[in-house]
């Protein structure tokens, strides 16, 4: 399949080529949540390479589950950031796909305030010094579908094609399907089957506040690599049933696709998590048998090149999302499109006003992602 031919959704929407931009967090929002020049600037200047679809930095959709000082969708005071932000996207005429996320037990207790961690069960993370979160009430969960659906609607408002949901790198919709986060015994836990309620009901609410002609995406880690998690066996029944609800794309989340390494939940950025589970299929290939064309299949993790997009499309995926490449290299895409690859930059540069200014990263996001070493090359 040609990486540069045209792709339409079940809504309608087209995409012109396939690569999208991966949802990257630029941990540089205002405090409130409002988009800021910073993040518009990264934004723009990335998108101008030409994507097909832009995924937005993850909008917290509750103010209980922000996990860094990202981008919010919780009120309609968020909306004219929102709204500039989906015309940076479109720069280059892209698709703009608002993701939508709760940190659920990984949200930073400095940023939630006096009400305190709350989650599927009161089960800690396993990132270094996580606190232990108390459980939700079911009308606690029922509220937080709610604010998925409420956010979608914002999207719809501040003019983005569509929403992706994140489902994937152990935030809360993840958690809720982990048999390691929930241990509920009621309607959203307690077996397999009811551990995929809360994703599916989210995805259910966010369809239905899209309506039929907007992207509603849905972002999975395919299995977990930590002990006692889920399987693949497990998320091609999860992926399954979101295929039958008119979804217009599933997007499997790897750390690395080649080798089906997953984001792990510690995220100890110099090493690979450690795996107590790979799969013998490669996950993307499981999971566009299982969705069986009901909806395009997103594929990220280690694309760094044409070839390597090539070679997720050859294990199965429709569309490609591309991260770390394009935080590094901001034009990556037209390098790519133009075949000089060799010129496309390898690192961060050593002087970090240089990252800043060269690069259009906000100085925030420098200190963040140099804050955790190993996670992005440097020069
Ligand atoms: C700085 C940074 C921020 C990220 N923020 C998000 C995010 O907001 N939502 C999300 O789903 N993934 C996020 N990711 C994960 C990426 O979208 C991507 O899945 C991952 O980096 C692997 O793909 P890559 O090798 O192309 O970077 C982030 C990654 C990086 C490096």
């Amino acid at each position: 399949m040609d990486v540069w031919s045209p792709v339409r959704f079940n809504c309608g929407r087209e995409m012109a080529n396939r690569f999208a931009m991966a949802p990257l967090t630029t941990d540089a929002s205002h405090d409130d949540g409002t988009v800021t020049a910073h993040e518009l600037a990264f934004v723009r200047r990335r998108a101008a390479g030409g994507f097909g679809a832009v995924i937005s930095s993850a909008a917290y959709v509750d103010d209980g589950g922000r996990s860094w000082q990202g981008i919010g969708a919780t009120h309609d005071g968020h909306l004219s950031g929102l709204r500039r932000l989906a015309e940076a996207m479109r720069t280059a005429g892209g698709l703009a796909i608002l993701q939508i996320y709760d940190g659920g037990r990984i949200a930073k207790p400095e940023l939630i305030g006096e009400q305190g961690l709350r989650a599927a069960s009161a089960v800690a993370s396993l990132r270094p010094g996580a606190k232990t979160p108390r459980a939700m009430t079911s009308d606690e969960v029922e509220s937080l579908i709610a604010s998925f659906r409420d956010a979608a609607l914002r999207a719809r408002k501040a003019g983005f094609d569509g929403v992706e949901i994140h489902g994937a790198n152990h935030y809360a919709v993840h958690q809720f399907f982990s048999p390691r986060a929930n241990r509920r015994v009621d309607h959203w836990g307690g077996t397999l089957a009811k551990r995929m309620n809360f994703a599916l009901a989210v995805a259910q609410a966010v369809r239905d506040a899209l309506g039929p002609e907007l992207i509603a995406g849905f972002r999975v880690t395919p299995f977990e690599a930590e002990a006692d998690g889920y399987t693949l066996e497990d998320a091609k029944l999860l992926c399954g049933e979101l295929a039958g609800l008119n979804l217009d794309y599933i997007s499997v989340s790897l750390d690395n696709y080649r080798v089906s390494r997953p984001t792990g939940e510690a995220r100890v950025y110099d090493r690979p998590v450690e795996q107590t589970y790979t799969p013998l299929e490669n996950p993307i290939t499981a999971s566009a048998r299982v969705i069986a064309g009901r909806c395009a299949v997103m594929a990220s993790g280690g694309i760094k090149t044409c070839v390597d997009a090539e070679g997720a499309i050859a294990l199965g995926a429709d569309l490609v999302a591309v991260g770390r490449a394009v935080v590094v290299d901001p034009e990556w895409l037209s390098k790519v499109r133009s075949k000089t690859e060799a010129s496309i930059l390898a690192g961060l540069p050593q002087d970090e006003r240089e990252i800043a200014s060269a690069l259009s990263i906000p100085p925030r996001m420098v200190a963040y992602l140099l804050s955790r070493p190993g996670w992005i090359p440097r020069l």
